[in-house]
C-alpha cells in the first residue's frame, strides 16, 4: 500500500522525461517540506533529535485522524530523520505469528516498523506484539500439539508506528503501549493552499493565487484530496484550455463542477448522505448503521471517510439517538439548490 501511494506521481510532460529518470514524488520527504501540523511536528522533532543525542531508540508513536493528512507520510519522515530503515505493512496482512516473527527479526537497530490501519490487527498478533513494543522479545509456539513448544527471540530495539483511522477502536494494553500519540487534524485553508502550490511546482503547472485558494476551500481540509483535486484540474485545463498559460478560477470551477464538488467540497455522496437524513428523517435523528445501509457503503466509511468533515463544519451533530443535521446543513442545502438552478 505504501508502495503504491509512493509512486503516487505524475509524469505530466511526457515528452521530457524518460521511464529511467528520476521519479517525481508529490509527497514531503522532510519535516521541512511537510506542510501544517506543527505542533505534531514540532513535537516529534524534539523527541527525534533527543533520541539521536542519547543514541537510544524512539519511542513507539501511535498517528490518528482521518484518511489523507499524512499518517503513513509523518511515518516516513520520522525514519529519515531518525536515519534509520523504514518497513511499512498494513495491519490486516498480518494473519500469522511467522509473519510478524519474520518482519521483526529482519528489523536493525532502531528501525522503524510502520503498521497502517493498526486498529485491524488480528488478536493473536496485536498479543504477540505487546511483548515485542515493551522488552523487544518475541515470545511464540513453535511445532504442534505436544511437541509444541515456546520459544524466545531477541529482537533489536526498534520504533513501532501505528496508524488509524479510529483510535477509539485500539485496544486498552496496545494503545497503552505507545509512548507518544499524535492525532492529525484537518488543514486549514490557508495550508492545503501552500500544499497546493508545492504540487503545482512538482507537476509544472502555474496556478494563480486566487485559483490556488479556491481549490484549498473545496478540498475537505484533506492534502490527499487537494493533490487529487489538483491532478483532476490539470487534466480538465490541459484539454479544455479555457484561459490561457495559467490555472486559473474558471478552470477551477469547470473541474470541480464537472466532478461534482460543491462549494464546501463536498462530493456527491456527502450530498446523498445529507439529503437522505433531510427526506427521510426530516434531518434526523437517524442511526449510523441506517444511514449505511441506504447509501450501500460500509459503517467503518460512513465513519471514517464522511462524517469526520461533516461534523468539523459543523453539518451533521452525533447525539446519542443518531446524527442529525444542523441548520448550517439547510443553509448549504439551500446554497447548493441555488447554486444548481444558476447553472441550468
Ligand atoms: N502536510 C503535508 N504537506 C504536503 N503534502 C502532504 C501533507 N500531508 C499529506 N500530504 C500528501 O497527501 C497524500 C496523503 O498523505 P498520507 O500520508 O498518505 O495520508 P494518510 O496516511 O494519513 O492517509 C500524500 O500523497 C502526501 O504527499
Ligand atoms: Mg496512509
Amino acid at each position: 500500500m505504501l508502495d503504491e501511494e509512493i509512486k503516487e506521481v505524475d509524469l505530466l510532460d511526457k515528452n521530457k522525461l524518460t521511464i529511467d529518470e528520476e521519479f517525481i514524488s508529490i509527497r514531503p520527504k522532510s519535516f521541512k517540506d511537510f506542510v501544517g501540523q506543527d505542533n505534531v511536528c514540532d513535537n516529534l522533532s524534539i523527541f527525534i533529535q533527543s533520541a539521536k543525542t542519547r543514541n537510544d531508540g524512539l519511542d513507539h508513536i501511535l498517528l490518528y485522524g482521518p484518511p489523507g493528512l499524512g499518517k503513513t507520510t509523518i511515518a516516513s519522515i520520522v525514519s529519515q530523520e531518525l536515519e534509520v530503515g523504514f518497513k511499512a505493512v498494513v495491519a490486516p496482512i498480518l494473519t500469522k505469528a511467522s509473519d510478524l516473527a519474520s518482519i521483526l527479526s529482519n528489523l536493525e537497530k532502531n528501525d522503524v516498523l510502520f503498521i497502517d490501519e493498526i486498529h485491524r490487527l488480528p488478536m493473536n498478533i496485536e498479543e504477540l506484539l505487546y511483548g515485542a513494543m515493551e522488552d523487544f522479545k518475541l515470545d511464540i509456539i513453535v511445532g504442534e500439539g505436544i511437541a509444541s513448544r515456546s520459544v524466545k527471540i531477541d529482537l533489536n530495539p526498534f520504533t513501532l508506528i501505528g496508524a488509524t483511522t479510529r483510535s477509539g477502536s485500539l485496544s486498552t494494553p496496545l494503545r497503552d503501549r505507545f509512548g507518544i500519540m499524535s492525532r492529525l487534524e484537518f488543514y486549514s485553508d490557508k495550508y492545503l493552499a501552500d500544499i497546493i502550490k508545492r504540487t503545482s511546482t512538482i507537476l509544472n503547472v502555474e496556478i494563480i493565487d486566487e485559483a490556488t485558494i479556491e481549490l484549498a476551500k473545496r478540498s475537505r481540509g484533506t492534502p490527499r484530496i487537494a493533490n487529487r483535486l489538483l491532478k483532476r484540474v490539470v487534466d480538465f485545463y490541459t484539454v479544455n484550455d479555457i484561459a490561457g498559460d495559467k490555472i486559473e478560477i474558471v478552470d477551477i470551477n469547470n473541474a470541480l463542477n464537472a466532478l461534482q464538488i460543491d462549494s464546501l467540497g463536498l462530493d456527491a455522496l456527502d450530498r446523498k448522505y445529507i439529503f437522505y437524513i433531510k427526506d427521510n428523517f426530516n434531518g434526523g435523528p437517524v442511526g449510523v448503521d441506517t444511514i449505511a445501509t441506504a447509501l450501500s457503503e460500509s459503517r467503518e466509511t460512513i465513519e471514517d471517510m464522511l462524517e469526520p468533515f461533516l461534523i468539523q463544519q459543523g453539518l451533521v451533530a452525533r447525539t446519542p439517538r443518531g446524527r442529525v443535521l444542523t441548520d448550517i446543513a439547510y443553509k448549504h442545502i439551500e446554497q447548493f439548490n441555488n447554486n444548481k438552478k444558476e447553472n441550468i
